[in-house]
């Protein structure tokens, strides 16, 4: 797509902001910049020349806006090439940092149907502030190793560009090994297939014409509502055995199909002692969990059941501070090294 034509599809796109946003910001440095590409930052002008990349070998059912195709050829060409997917049927939801798409399968897998989650560019991420989920966070590349090449991790820290999709690689990678690990430790997710630079592949759960809806759109009887609060603490129990928080749980990040449920959306999961915020965001997790049960009925205490839960892995309830995030010029840390 040359980026004359990729400006002019996201102004088709009226329904995000953040385009919006980046064609004001545009116009506001040129007479007229939407047909000026000279006029984009780099990092935008980086990505405008990945659209001219693009692996476009396969044709898919949904129709897609002219910028959005571009993408989804990018990012799931390879799941297509690997046989993985075999057509592209519908966009479920469109999330705040990725859209999730209904794809029939390919050979490679078992099922009719599976759930691509796509994530955004990065320049049209509605970016969460995801400072709080980094600290005691290893940086991943791709294939869910350890980073450590200095000029990466110096690039992370400094917010460069290349830095930035470091990031954004390490964040998907974080979603994708955390559904493998729990999956494998028998967590209600749904299950990984494979993951690609900007997308993952998993389970889908719904049918042809209905994905399942997420929790806060369900009404449950008492009796329902019993057994599947059970059946999700038992779930984010297996979690905490994993050492894995999810970071952003609610109603609306659990599934609900067939009766049953499943979690999703990991990309922020923290680990319940590399993180000093860990217990209290665990904590806001089940009290948000804990609100929509209570609207259906349950008399809950979600702050002691969080602290239960918590206390049953041996895990401290104050800031659990690892010795190499104390800060020697902090008067707290230097108490809590000295068993304050
Ligand atoms: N495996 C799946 N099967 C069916 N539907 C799914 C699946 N995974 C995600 N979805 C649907 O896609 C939506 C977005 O997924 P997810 O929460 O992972 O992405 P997100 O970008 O973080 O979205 P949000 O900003 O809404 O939290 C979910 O709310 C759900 O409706
Ligand atoms: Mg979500």
């Amino acid at each position: 797509m040359k980026a004359s034509d990729f400006l002019k599809t996201l102004e088709e796109l009226e329904d995000n902001e953040q385009i919006e946003t980046l064609i004001d910001r545009d116009k506001r440095r040129s007479p007229s910049p939407a047909r000026n590409p000279k006029r984009l930052s780099s990092g935008d002008a980086q990505f405008v020349r990945a659209q001219d990349d693009s692996t476009r070998n396969f044709e898919f059912t949904y129709k897609a806006a002219r910028f959005e195709e571009g993408w989804l050829l990018d990012s799931l060409g390879y799941f297509y090439e690997q046989h993985w997917i075999s057509d592209v049927l519908r966009k479920i939801k469109a999330g705040k940092e990725a859209s999730v798409y209904l794809c029939r399968a390919g050979e490679q897998v078992d099922a009719p149907l599976v759930a691509a989650k796509v994530y955004r560019p990065r320049m049209l991420r509605n970016l969460r502030k995801d400072h709080i989920y980094h600290e005691g966070r290893v940086v991943l590349d791709a294939e869910g190793h350890e980073v450590i090449d200095v000029h990466a991790l110096q690039a992370v820290l400094n917010r460069t560009n290349f830095g930035e999709q470091v990031r954004h690689q390490s964040w998907i990678a974080y979603e994708y090994t955390t559904l493998q690990v729990l999956f494998d430790a028998g967590v209600k997710v749904p299950r990984p297939y494979e993951n690609a630079q900007n997308a993952i592949l998993m389970g889908y759960l719904g049918d042809e014409t209905l994905a399942a809806p997420t929790l806060n759109n369900v009404s449950l009887d008492p009796g329902e509502a019993r057994s599947l609060f059970d059946r999700l603490l038992t779930n984010i129990d297996l979690m905490l055995a994993q050492e894995r928080v999810h970071g952003d749980l609610s109603a609306y990040n659990v599934l609900y199909w067939d009766g049953d449920i499943a979690l999703i959306d990991f990309p922020q999961v923290v680990s319940p002692t590399g993180n000093r915020n860990a217990y209290a965001i665990f904590e806001r997790d089940i009290c948000c969990l804990c609100e929509y049960f209570i609207e259906q009925g349950l008399p809950l205490q979600p702050r002691r059941i969080a602290a239960d839960l918590w206390r049953a892995h041996g895990y401290r309830l104050g800031p659990d501070i690892h010795p190499s995030l104390l800060d020697a010029d902090d008067p707290k840390d230097r108490t809590a090294w000295n068993g304050g």
